[in-house]
């Protein structure tokens, strides 16, 4: 079996045989994903490692619906990533996520709300704003904020409406250590608690076993899946999880994987 194509019985999120290119200004063709096979399954939590430019946000704003694939296509429970969005049923969290600047942090967090028409629901943000610790913040606006602080705004904002789906590009990107692992245990919290289908995106190997339920490797461009490991471990994962000997085997076997040069000569 192709190791991208790991088969669940109803794919929440599906790519099928799906390729983009993008054409740059000067008419060059750039591909950045090559024939991507990949099921993810209703409620489960996927990882997305890979080499910088190899295609990791491409694959989350396919999904999102922020781009159409050059061939092949993408679904989301069987309707299209269109259809999925339009009815708000996405959260959506990206590196090169924007807060509105002339709103404070409550009422960004609260912004879905209003984009889906929907009455704001005040004790939804209050919590989601407590639980990412930024409760004291809420009459604040982003540019008083740390970068980190930035993202955690940007994590409650994309779960305010819980969604089916959450696609995670970096979130975690700019916190420190401490914050870092904070957040990955609180996160696991929500995700244990609604099972909320989850695509993240990360440079880290360990937040990557810490997390999800299957870790994907994606080769440089034009971006394939190369490795796809089911990671064993029970939860909750408690933060020393990541000083047992297997977390650290299966850290080293995806850290060769992520090194091409080294993964043919062990
Ligand atoms: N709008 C675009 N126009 C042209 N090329 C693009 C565009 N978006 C992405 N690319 C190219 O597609 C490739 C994949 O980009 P992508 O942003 O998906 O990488 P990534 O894996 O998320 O990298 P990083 O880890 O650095 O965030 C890169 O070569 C990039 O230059
Ligand atoms: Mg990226």
């Amino acid at each position: 079996m192709n190791a991208s194509t790991i088969s669940g019985p109803q794919p929440a999120i599906h790519l099928d045989g799906v390729s983009k290119s993008y054409t740059l200004d000067n008419g060059d063709e750039v591909r950045a994903l090559d024939d991507i096979d990949l099921r993810i399954g209703k409620g489960e939590f996927v990882a997305l490692l890979g080499p910088s430019g190899c295609g990791k946000s491409t694959i989350l704003r396919l999904v999102a619906a922020l781009e159409a694939p050059s061939a092949g296509q993408a679904t989301i429970e069987g309707v299209s990533p269109n259809l999925v969005s339009k009815t708000h049923r996405l959260g959506v969290a990206f590196q090169d996520h924007a807060l509105l600047p002339w709103l404070d942090i409550a009422s960004n967090v609260s912004l879905p709300f209003q984009i889906a028409g929907r009455r704001v629901d005040r004790q939804r943000v209050s919590e989601l704003l407590a639980l990412v610790g930024l409760t004291e913040f809420e009459n604040a606006k982003p540019r008083q904020l740390s970068g980190g602080m930035r993202q955690r705004a940007s994590i409650a904002r994309s779960l305010v409406l819980e969604p089916d789906v959450l696609l995670l590009d970096e979130p975690f990107g700019a916190l420190d250590a401490v914050t870092r692992r904070q957040m990955n245990v609180e996160l696991q919290r929500i995700w244990s608690a609604q099972k909320i289908t989850t695509l993240l995106v990360t440079h880290s190997v360990d937040e990557a076993l810490f997390l999800a339920d299957r870790v994907l490797v994606m080769s440089g461009r034009p971006g394939r899946i190369i490795k796809d490991v089911a990671v064993p471990f029970d939860r909750p994962r408690l933060p020393s999880l990541m000083r047992d000997p297997l977390f650290h085997a299966l850290a080293d076997d995806l850290t060769l994987a992520l090194e091409p040069n080294e993964a043919g000569h062990p």
